[in-house]
């Protein structure tokens, strides 16, 4: 069993690929060794013909919602660098945490048992129970496998890191596991390196040629953090903004300072290279207004791109919001928005009530045999 055990961390072992940060980067301090390949990266950037863009403004799109098909997203990405530290630590078992509607955990959850990993993930949710049903990015929790803890909506440090450090402890003790842990939103420091490497990918499709600005959505900053960082470090003349749906500011912009320090750039301000839009996050994280919902389906009919509920929507009406009441926030007119993905927060059940309410959008008939042509 031993002999097993170990022929399969060396299994895993090789699956680490070296990482080779871009020329602009390799003198940082703390660069990540390795990586895994999970993302499809190269994601396409075209035009978005958005209805409510004011004047003047040209809005591309970075297609990172299509970084892969139950691992897209943004957090794909970031997984690379996370699971690979867990793999190179020799971890066979990995926790992490975030709200019940998290794309971060589904992914992790996805991805840690690619490589054979134990993944119990550690929820926060409103309301006190089990009964949570297999919707959205649950299903895909649970068809893995995946062991979830839901606790109450607080603080994760009342809520979940003490429970972590107690299961942490019984599963080493009892099954001498090796627990590797990933942060919220899986926005560690080492994760950040995916999107300073994101940043290499949109100067190799011409961004800076293109743009003038680019829009993201920040939730737990890691995405954020590392678009800025990457385009601090090329001197771009890009502006880098984030729109906030769900944290304080400060807690954010502290992110992007540790961040910072971590790589050994104290001296650049996280406030100098990124602006964080706050604002918009209307009733509040995971909580969708009706017509926040509307203009959800009436972005797909028009556009073709379906945005999420909790992020995305949020965020590309807040550059929207900006766009019409600050414009001068922007460097330029052309805005580059990053659509990080979020695609199964569409399937928890929110959007059914929207879609019967809004049938003119869809004509369903029923069309028998030997029937006319249906009106539509
Ligand atoms: C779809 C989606 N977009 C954007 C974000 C924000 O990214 P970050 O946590 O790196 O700030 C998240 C997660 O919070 C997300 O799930």
């Amino acid at each position: 069993m031993a002999a097993a055990i170990a022929n399969q961390n060396n299994d895993l072992k090789s699956v680490l690929q070296e990482y080779q940060p871009p020329e602009w980067a390799a003198h940082l301090k703390n660069l990540p060794h390795y990586k895994v390949k999970l993302a499809q990266n190269n994601t396409e950037i075209h035009e978005w013909s958005l209805s409510g863009v004011p004047n003047g403004f040209e809005i591309g799109i970075k297609r990172d919602d299509n970084t892969g098909s139950n691992l897209s997203g943004n957090k794909v990405r970031k997984l690379e660098f996370t699971l690979a530290e867990a793999l190179h630590q020799g971890c066979d078992t990995v926790f992490t945490l975030g709200s019940i509607y998290s794309n971060h955990c589904r992914s992790t959850a996805i991805a840690a048992r690619r490589f054979g990993m134990t993944c119990y993930l550690f929820m926060r949710q409103r309301e006190s129970t089990t009964d949570v049903g297999c919707l959205g990015n649950l299903l895909l929790n649970r068809l893995t496998g995946t062991h979830m803890i839901l606790t109450e909506y607080q603080p994760y440090d009342i809520t979940i890191y003490p429970k972590m450090n107690m299961l942490r402890e019984k599963l080493e003790k009892e099954n001498g596991s090796k627990v590797y842990v990933i942060p919220a939103g899986g926005s560690s420091n080492i994760a950040m390196f995916s999107y300073l490497q994101c940043f290499k990918e949109l100067v190799d499709q011409d961004v800076l040629k293109n743009f003038t600005d680019i829009v993201v959505t920040i939730g737990s900053g890691g995405t954020a953090s590392g678009l800025a960082i990457g385009n601090y470090l090329t001197g771009s003349h890009l502006k880098i903004h984030a729109v906030n749906i769900r944290n304080s500011v400060e807690n954010l912009y502290q992110h992007v300072q540790e961040d910072l320090d971590h790589i050994g750039l104290s001296d650049v301000k996280a406030e100098d290279i990124l602006d964080i839009m706050d604002g918009h996050k209307g009733l509040g994280y995971g909580l969708s207004t009706e017509e926040e919902l509307e203009h959800l389906v009436q972005i797909a009919c028009e556009t073709g791109i379906t945005l999420d509920p909790i992020y995305t929507l949020k965020s590309a009406r807040g550059m929207l919001a900006e766009m019409k009441d600050n414009p001068c926030r922007y460097k330029g007119k052309k805005v580059l928005f990053m659509h990080t993905g979020g695609m199964f927060g569409l399937f928890e059940g929110r959007m059914n009530r929207i879609l019967e309410k809004l049938n003119v959008t869809s004509r369903i008939r029923y069309w028998a045999n030997g029937e006319d042509v249906p009106v539509f």
